[in-house]
């Protein structure tokens, strides 16, 4: 031991005999917390404040009584897992940290590198009318691993970075104050870590970027009765049966009461009595169904004992059914035209999480304006609100699983943790209404291929869980005909449905899909780039760049009208444009990474999206070889 830990632990009374690792003296002030100035700011960096994400972080099973835990938190970088053996009870650390943005951000103070191994603290008090009831501890994610400590002892453990975990912490509390720690630990792309990343990387070039690490969505606690709802999900088709599951935390049948209401309504249009543990099925008489056009919801109330939680769902049903010759996506029972962008969901001041709610829905209505009417959330999952956002919007969602490191196979162990987490994400998610097909695996990345193909057992397990919504097995590369699309991948020119695909050639029994293409880039003027210089070198790696809008527009406008001949000619049943926003030195969004420009010439794309959902419906009425009335019209 140290001489300055000895002082430390008679300073602490002799309560605490432990070595600090990162500390010589005792720290009496943490640095305080500042933005950090990110290589790229936005409009919202600078108002965000130091109580961030202020709403009900979780939607589909919300509680009136809560209180965020968001906001300035204690940090201190671990030097490795042996720390957890020392963790700083009681002890003021270096910095300070704005919870919950990951430490790679600017926004969370530490704009760190290679934040491997973190410490996190803060302290909490219940609020006094909640005694007498339980208080739930609720994280929404941690990358990507978290062991919490209360007061002193080991409360829970958790693995995985893109899903929420809760725990009774009653037992733990003090009256008054109670300290509460976070030790994170996420390698990312470590060597010999093989663990679900998507794009993040600790060698950011091109079109992987920097990582994000530890606490990156909102903490919160929450009152609830000592039985209580812990797990809730809805199903509900566009004929109005609704399927809900409830889960006691006793793990016994409780009876349970749910009230539906149209949305903004205090009208009680349905009600229905059930038990939690099995299937809740009732009929709503016929409901306005959701679409991206329409997106009704509808709010539940779900009573369980003295536990009372509100939700809410749309009403839809999605399926795969051939019309005319060419198999289709069905929503509510026509042929819909999925088209939507590859979208990434990264923030340069925030990295995994938006500045603000604000800034979150920009990127979805922005979609919307012009005329998309999907997305393709690309090897990242986003936190609750933002499903609850595009359900309101309406935008439907393909949900891809994040990705494992993708330059490695995976072994035995980290392929059944992958699997895992594809489940838990699943369970999570599959409540959200905008989302209509889930993806497992994107161009081969982190895909077994030479001993066997996991799609398949993968995509029978993703059905089972969630028989509502539609499986893209292998979205682009090692195809082998798992899942209902056939999903090819061609930068920049499509190949959709066609019998000239490069790589694996078109299944006619499976959906025709272009899971990626365009991707034109445009460079733009320094301020909105992302001034990091292995960024800046790479943007010529982007596809064909303009450095004009104009020239831009207009070779996006010719990739748009192939897309649509292969609508018109071939079996081609939905699309996805690379991408939303640029991202770091990835230049071809139609908004720049900091949502400053707006590329698109939004008149001429709105007119080119509407071709390729009047080209699907009329295919959808008359074979092409039949019709001499279809032109070629570029
Ligand atoms: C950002 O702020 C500028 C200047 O006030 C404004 O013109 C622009 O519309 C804003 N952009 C977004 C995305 O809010
Ligand atoms: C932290 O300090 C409080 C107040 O002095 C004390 O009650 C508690 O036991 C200490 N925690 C640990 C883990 O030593
Ligand atoms: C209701 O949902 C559960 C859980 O997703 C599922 O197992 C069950 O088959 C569904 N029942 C009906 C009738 O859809
Ligand atoms: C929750 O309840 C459903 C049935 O409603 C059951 O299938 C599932 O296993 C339960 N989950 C847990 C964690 O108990
Ligand atoms: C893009 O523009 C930046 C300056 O705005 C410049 O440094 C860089 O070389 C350009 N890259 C390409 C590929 O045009």
């Amino acid at each position: 031991m140290h001489a300055s830990a000895l002082l430390l632990s008679a300073i602490a009374g002799g309560a605490l005999a432990i070595s600090l690792p990162w500390s010589q003296q005792p720290i009496v002030n943490s640095r305080p917390y500042a933005v950090q100035t990110p290589p790229l700011d936005t409009n919202w960096t600078y108002q965000v404040g130091t109580k961030p994400w202020p709403q009900y972080p979780r939607p589909k099973l919300a509680r009136s009584e809560w209180k965020s835990l968001n906001g300035v938190w204690m940090y201190a970088s671990a030097s490795g897992k042996g720390d957890l053996s020392i963790p700083p009870f009681n002890q003021t650390l270096p910095q300070e940290v704005l919870v919950p943005f990951c430490l790679e951000s600017g926004l969370s103070g530490i704009q760190g590198e290679n934040t491997i191994y973190s410490w996190y603290r803060t302290t909490f008090t219940v609020p006094s009318k909640w005694t007498g009831d339980r208080v739930l501890l609720n994280f929404g994610a941690v990358d990507y691993e978290a062991t919490v400590f209360i007061n002193g002892r080991t409360a829970t453990f958790h693995r995985g970075g893109y899903t929420a975990f809760s725990l009774d912490v009653t037992d733990y509390l003090n009256d008054g104050e109670n300290e509460l720690i976070v030790f994170a630990f996420d390698p990312t792309d470590m060597d010999p870590y093989v663990v679900p990343t998507g794009k993040q990387t600790l060698h950011a070039s091109h079109i992987f970027y920097r990582p994000c690490s530890g606490i990156w969505q909102s903490v919160w606690i929450e009152s609830a009765p000592s039985n209580h709802i812990s797990e809730l999900s809805i199903d509900a088709t566009a004929s109005g049966q609704v399927n809900l599951t409830v889960n006691a935390s006793d793990g016994k049948d409780s009876s349970v009461k749910v009230s539906v209401y149209e949305r903004g309504s205090k009208k009680v249009i349905a009600s229905h009595k059930g038990a939690a543990g099995s299937p809740i099925l009732f009929k709503v008489k016929s409901p306005k169904t959701w679409s991206p056009d329409s997106p009704n919801l509808y709010d539940f109330e779900v009573k369980m004992g003295k536990d009372e939680v509100s939700s809410y769902t749309g009403f839809r049903t999605v399926t795969k059914q051939a019309v005319n010759g060419v198999q289709r996506i069905i929503l509510n029972g026509d042929m819909i035209f999925p088209f939507g962008t590859l979208d990434q969901g990264y923030w340069p001041d925030g990295i995994y999480t938006a500045p603000t709610y604000e800034a979150m829905t920009y990127d979805i209505k922005v979609l919307k304006q012009l005329g998309y009417n999907m997305l393709r959330k690309h090897v990242k999952v986003e936190p609750p609100l933002y499903y609850a956002a595009a359900d309101e919007l309406g935008i439907l969602i393909m949900q891809d699983m994040p990705c494992l490191r993708p330059s490695r196979g995976p072994n035995e162990e980290q392929q059944a943790e992958f699997e895992r987490q594809l489940q838990v994400i699943v369970e999570q998610f599959k409540g959200y209404t905008s989302i209509f097909s889930w993806a497992l695996y994107n161009e081969g990345w982190g895909q077994i291929t030479q001993s066997y193909n996991p799609e398949f057992a993968l995509t029978d397990i993703v059905h089972k869980l969630d028989p509502t919504r539609l499986v893209n097995a292998v979205s682009g590369w090692h195809d082998h005909g798992a899942g209902e699309f056939s999903d090819n991948h061609h930068y920049t020119s499509p190949q959709c449905g066609t019998p000239f695909h490069d790589n694996a050639p078109f299944d006619p029994e499976r959906i025709g899909f272009q899971g990626e293409f365009g991707g034109t880039g445009h460079n733009v003027s320094a301020e909105h780039l992302w001034k990091v210089k292995r960024a800046i070198d790479g943007i010529g790696e982007t596809y064909e760049m303009y450095h004009t809008l104009d020239e831009w527009n207009l070779r996006s406008r010719y990739i748009l009208n192939e897309l649509r001949l292969q609508v018109e000619l071939y079996s081609c049943a939905g699309g996805v444009w690379t991408q939303t926003t640029d991202v770091e030195g990835e230049l071809n969004g139609m908004l720049t990474y900091d949502r400053r420009i707006l590329r698109t010439d939004v008149e001429q794309w709105k007119k080119d999206i509407q071709a390729l959902y009047d080209a699907a419906a009329i295919r959808s009425k008359v074979s092409s070889k039949e019709d001499s009335s279809l032109k070629v019209d570029l």
